[in-house]
């Protein structure tokens, strides 16, 4: 069988992509029925079950492989003066603009960058990294001239009728107890927009309680809430995500080497996930969060271009620092293995090096990834076609479909029996309706890499026939040796 991978143009793919993920109950628009939420999405049965093994994969790799990483869930909720210490209350802003006549907002580099992609090279790049530089020098006036100048029109109202550049804060704020009093900033609280804080407020608690010595790291995941301003491409960008994030803790001095040692761990951890190494490329970054001596992006290409996946940063000792002046509480650490002529410096605020990756992008990076629709000719020259998600075996939502060929003569009870001897270890679907080849091609859609039809041999030798997703290679097998089987495949 000659089969043919029929990938669409990446853009009309990845519409392809968002209808499949609504049909086949990965991901809906949130409150659907109120016509949705923008940038806020909701994961149906299979969605959030992969989001689930893709979220316990990172959370074993940090924290069972590595011995000296531990992980915390704290509260979404924090004190307000967390987010003054962070700098989050005064810095963390993107320059947006506003057109007088759609009184649409745009982010700054969004829209030049928009822009650049209607544009030949070299022209396109020149007009990026001359927006970079601005960005980087904080040039407000600069941005604006240069949007003017390369007439750069709203997309909705078609003009060139802009505002000055301004920034806007992306936190989410709301009031803290019963009653809310206008203009009264003492019941403001804010959604968390990055789950570090969380860490770092509770540093000292996790070192001291878990004995822990340095270099360590703590590790979360859990929602952060951003009020992005121009929230585009499907879960890319979301006000409501998740995030994966570990902060590692180390010697003042040390932390380039932590950097470049995280910056290729994290890379690795990717690739073991299934992401091909020619889909990754790091970005170091020209402009610096306001707590970063060094950061970089490892990005990923995406079916609209090349975009952040995870964010690696040298953090210095800035967030601890800020914690100990805004809280008067001391947030060092005690070294004791330090050489004997460095034992007076024993005591320090530890430097941070920080791995953060959005779970909902690495949902989209895998389901971009697996996504394929294919076309081939049958032995009788027919032609066939499937979709199907080539969803990684180990973090597929279902494992294994278990299939009786009627719905009569025992078959459904011998298929009862098999799913329950292999639902202990893993995900297991039951289906008696339609076709086999109906089942399988509902299968191939899911995701699901193995299914298992029984027949009325079943009856005869206990043998069952396997059916791999991937190949469409279909074996006769020992029903006792599924388990087994597809164990070690997800292994
Ligand atoms: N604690 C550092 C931090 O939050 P960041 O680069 O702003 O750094 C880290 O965010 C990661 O969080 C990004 O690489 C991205 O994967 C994810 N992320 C950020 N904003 C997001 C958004 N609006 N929607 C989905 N994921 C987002």
């Amino acid at each position: 069988m000659a089969k043919e991978t029929n990938q669409p143009a990446p853009q009309a793919g990845f519409q392809a992509l968002i209808s499949h993920c609504k049909e086949y109950g990965y991901i809906f628009q949130s409150s659907e029925i109120y016509d949705g939420l923008q940038a806020v999405y909701d994961y149906g049965q299979y969605g959030a079950q992969l989001k689930k093994n893709i979220r316990d994969y990172w959370w074993k790799s940090m924290t069972q492989l590595h011995d000296n990483i531990v992980g915390i869930d704290a509260a979404i909720f924090m004190h307000p003066t967390t987010w003054k210490a962070s700098g989050h209350v005064d810095n963390f802003s993107d320059p947006m603009i506003d057109n007088k006549d759609s009184n649409k907002r745009y982010r700054v580099d969004h829209l030049i960058e928009a822009h650049a992609e209607t544009l030949q090279e070299p022209a396109a790049g020149t007009l990026i990294a001359e927006m970079e530089a601005l960005i980087a020098r904080d040039d407000y006036a600069g941005l604006k001239n240069l949007i003017d100048s390369n007439n750069i029109k709203c997309a909705v109202s078609g003009t060139c009728n802009w505002t000055d550049v301004r920034q806007f804060n992306l936190m989410f704020s709301t009031e803290f107890g019963a009653v809310a009093t206008e203009g009264e900033e003492d019941n403001k609280v804010y959604l968390r927009p990055e789950t570090a804080q969380g860490i770092f407020v509770n540093f000292l608690n996790v070192q001291k309680t878990g004995r822990m010595k340095i270099p360590f790291g703590i590790a979360q995941t859990g929602k952060a809430f951003r009020n992005e301003i121009v929230a585009r491409q499907f879960i890319f960008r979301m006000r409501e995500f998740e995030q994966m994030e570990m902060q590692f803790f180390v010697r003042p001095g040390t932390q380039m080497e932590w950097y470049r040692y995280w910056k290729e761990q994290r890379r690795a951890w990717h690739e073991s996930l299934g992401v091909p190494a020619e889909k990754l490329r790091f970005h170091d970054h020209v402009k610096l969060a306001h707590y970063a001596d060094a950061a970089l992006d490892i990005e990923f290409e995406f079916p609209f271009g090349w975009k952040e996946l995870e964010g690696i940063h040298s953090r210095t000792d800035f967030d601890l620092k800020n914690h100990q002046e805004y809280s008067k509480k001391k947030m060092q650490y005690f070294d004791n293995d330090l050489n004997e002529e460095d034992k007076p410096y024993g005591n320090y605020i530890p430097y941070v090096v920080e791995t953060s990756v959005g779970l909902d992008r690495l949902v989209l990076t895998i389901l971009s990834l697996a996504y394929a629709e294919e076309k081939w000719n049958r032995e009788d020259g027919s032609e066939d076609s499937r979709v199907v998600l080539r969803i990684p075996p180990r973090i597929a939502p279902l494992k294994l479909a278990v299939l009786p060929l009627t719905k009569k003569d025992g078959l459904p009870e011998i298929a009862d029996a098999l799913i329950k001897e292999c639902k202990g270890d893993f995900h297991c679907f039951y289906e008696e309706k339609d076709s086999i080849g109906k089942r399988y091609r509902r299968m191939d859609a899911i995701g699901t890499p193995f299914c298992v039809t029984i027949d009325h041999q079943t009856k005869e030798d206990n043998t069952v026939t396997i059916r791999y997703r991937d190949t469409m290679v279909q074996e006769r097998i020992p029903m006792a040796d599924v388990r087994r089987l597809i164990n070690e495949k997800i292994g």
